[in-house]
């Protein structure tokens, strides 16, 4: 992993050497932006290591951490809200024991909130890997993590 920087900065035309679209690729190839790398991209553009940081907490679409081998996105749009996604998502924490951060200890399953996918006539919604599934209610968690352990 190191030195990916360094690799990727010279095989870029110069107009993509921007720290976003950088950014972007290191979230793409290991799914994640590893603390390293962002030392490596601040070393090679001289842009402070604390705003490059900055930047990738600001979006959502970057993670800090490797994400588990299944992602459960939960919509918390108002329509999945109101009919109970918030308690959906506290069962996948207590099923999870998700206390700090949003993966479980076992790598297994990384849960996100998520904000409307646009099938609200179809609330609460998850979404789990790339499969929307409808009308979920907490008491299904356990079986889909059940579906989700044998799978793996
Ligand atoms: S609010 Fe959940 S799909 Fe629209």
């Amino acid at each position: 992993m190191s030195g990916y920087v360094e690799q990727l900065w010279d095989q870029l035309p110069e107009n993509e050497r921007q720290a976003m679209n950088i950014l972007n690729k290191i979230q793409t190839e290991y799914g994640f932006i590893p603390r390293n790398l962002l030392f490596e991209l601040a070393e090679r553009t001289g842009i402070p290591e604390s705003q490059l940081h900055g930047l990738v907490s600001f979006f959502k679409a970057y993670r800090t951490t490797p994400a588990g081998k299944h992602r459960i996105r939960i919509c918390y749009g108002t329509a999945c809200y109101a009919r109970g996604a918030s308690l959906i998502y506290d069962r996948f924490a207590e099923e999870l024991k998700l206390e700090s951060g949003d993966t479980s200890a076992d790598g297994l399953v990384t849960v996100e909130q998520v904000y409307c996918v646009g099938a609200c006539s179809q609330a609460p919604v998850i979404i789990q890997d790339e499969e929307i599934k409808n009308r979920i209610q907490s008491y299904q968690v356990p079986l889909l993590l059940n579906d989700l352990r044998k799978k793996s």
